[in-house]
């Protein structure tokens, strides 16, 4: 009897892959205890050599695994469960990171898999810096075994399986807006002298700061402000400009309007 303790990651792309390397840079597994699956597994000869187990035979990496992640794009997810549906076991727990696959029908088309988890990582995780929401149909004991390894690679929040199209939009969707922002700060430093690479780096890190502020002081997004705001100063006043703007009613409409898109694909 193989020990069953083994991850198989299911299309070990740019999410599969991170995930994987977040859990061997945490030491939660070794590289020999992660499977990582794709068709053309050439592209993953770097992996091999530092000791993942590389397939592209799907059914192999389930059946000597206890976690399997579908890491595969949502058209491809049909064909990958009627690969492996032969070989699921009632104590695999199965972790879809897939878009817009709901928990019924994963259990619908993975019948025989009691323990499921849906998770919507960003690509944060590959600097184990995620926000991972979950929802789950299954035990709290596979849950904590999943959110065990995300908790590795980031923050996790468990929400209700209705507002995973929202933790989408805010969550992984949010990469882009962040980065956006970053963007626009950048080209304002370099108007104002910095070259690109010194502005970049101003914008970046005090945009970490105020996340910190925010996560380790448990503090409050306008109490930070009011602390550089000083009366009549050049901060309220840029501040103002920018809602004179729209910039929060931009954000807010820019989200929302990802949030009705995410809703009409996925009806
Ligand atoms: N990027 C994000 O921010 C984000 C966040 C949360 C969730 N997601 C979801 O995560 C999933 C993966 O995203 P990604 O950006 O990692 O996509 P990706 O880079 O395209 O990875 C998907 C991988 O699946 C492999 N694959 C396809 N069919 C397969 C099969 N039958 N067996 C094994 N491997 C197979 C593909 O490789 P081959 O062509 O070589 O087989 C590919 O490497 C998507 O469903 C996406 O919705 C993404």
């Amino acid at each position: 009897m193989k020990t069953v303790k083994k991850i198989a990651i299911l299309g070990a792309g740019n999410l599969g892959i991170s995930i994987a390397t977040g859990i061997v840079e945490k030491k939660l597994k070794l590289p020999s205890d992660i499977f990582l699956t794709r068709r053309h597994i050439g592209l993953l000869d770097e992996f091999r050599d530092l000791g993942y187990r590389v397939l592209c035979d799907n059914k192999k990496a389930v059946e000597e695994s206890e976690i399997v992640f579908l890491c595969v794009q949502p058209q491809q997810i049909d064909i990958l469960l009627k690969v492996i549906k032969p070989v699921l076991r009632k104590d695999h727990i199965l972790v879809s990171v897939i878009t817009g696959i709901s928990l019924e029908l994963l259990r619908e088309k993975a019948t025989g898999v009691s323990q499921l988890v849906r998770a919507m990582p960003n690509t944060a995780i590959a600097t184990g810096q995620s926000m991972t929401c979950l929802a789950t149909k299954g035990t709290d004991a596979a849950l904590k075994k999943v959110e065990n390894l995300f908790q590795a690679l980031g923050l996790t929040l468990l929400i209700e399986e209705n507002l995973m199209q929202a933790a989408t939009v805010l969550g992984a969707s949010g990469i882009a807006f962040f980065m956006r922002y970053l963007r626009a700060a950048t080209q304002a430093g370099v108007q104002m002298g910095f070259e690109s690479q010194e502005a970049q780096k101003i914008a970046v890190q005090t945009a970490k700061g105020a996340a910190s502020l925010i996560l380790e002081h448990n503090s409050h997004p306008e109490v930070e402000i009011d602390k550089v705001t000083t009366p009549r100063g050049c901060t309220i006043e840029g501040l103002n400009e920018m809602e004179h703007q729209g910039f929060s009613s931009s954000l807010i409409k820019g989200v929302m309007t990802s949030f009705y898109k995410i809703n009409q694909i996925k009806s």
